[in-house]
């Protein structure tokens, strides 16, 4: 039995835009609501500028909403659409950091470490600046720091923008693994091929979501 492990109900947000005397409010989100239970991969579809983002940064807390209520169950992992990553950091160093942060053991950091390597194929830049990384593997890093403690729930940003295709087929062996251990995972995506790899898919229309 599936349980309800994140429900939005109704969320609004505006930004403001411009400047006095042309400030005006541009509403992305009018009234969004949907659920995610353990042991499925949803799928969140919508074209550029939809809201996507705003959607998940509002989900994960990043963003206040305007209105509306947001239910979360157990531990949680965001896997933002930029990186946020220190360049003078080695990939090494971003996992023991991030790892002490989420409370890991030093035996818990060494199993995510490697975990993280093996499934995302980077270990050979495990010692290298991540200024000195390409975008691909700036990505897999970005990837591997929000699964590094193994949560409940997943929120990916656009995770694969940038990946090869082999490290692409990686990552859906990755995410169906940690659904069929009974997470839950919220994924931006943009590409219709992908539409077979998620058990539902909400798109994001005019501010609220449609289940396909
Ligand atoms: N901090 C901000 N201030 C003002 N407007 C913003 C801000 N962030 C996003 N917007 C606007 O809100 C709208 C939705 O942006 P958002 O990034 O959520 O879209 P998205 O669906 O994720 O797009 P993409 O597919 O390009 O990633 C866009 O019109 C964007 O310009
Ligand atoms: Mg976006």
């Amino acid at each position: 039995m599936n349980t309800t492990i994140l429900e939005a109900n109704e969320i609004h947000k505006s930004y403001t835009k411009g400047v006095w005397p042309r400030r005006r409010r541009l509403e992305v989100l009018s009234g969004a609501s949907l659920r995610v239970a353990n042991g499925e991969i949803v799928g969140l579809v919508g074209e550029n500028g939809s809201g996507k983002s705003t959607l998940m940064k509002v989900l994960v807390g990043d963003l206040q909403a305007d209105d509306g209520s947001i239910d979360r169950a157990g531990s949680f992992g965001y896997c933002p659409q930029t990186p946020v990553l220190y360049e003078r950091l080695t990939c090494d160093e971003h996992i023991d950091l991030f790892g002490a942060a989420h409370g890991l053991s030093v035996g818990e950091i060494e199993r995510a470490r490697r975990g993280a390597y093996d499934s995302l194929d980077f270990a050979h830049f495990a010692d290298t600046w991540v200024q000195d990384l390409s975008g691909g593997t700036r990505s897999k890093l970005n990837l591997a720091l929000a699964m590094l403690h193994d949560p409940d729930l997943l929120f990916l940003d656009e995770p694969y923008a940038g990946f090869d295709w082999d490290t692409y087929l990686k990552f859906w062996e990755l995410t169906a693994r940690r659904r069929d251990a009974g997470s839950g995972l919220l994924i931006i995506s943009h590409f219709i091929v992908d539409e077979d790899r998620f058990d539902r898919i909400y798109d994001l229309i005019d501010g609220r979501i449609v289940e396909r």
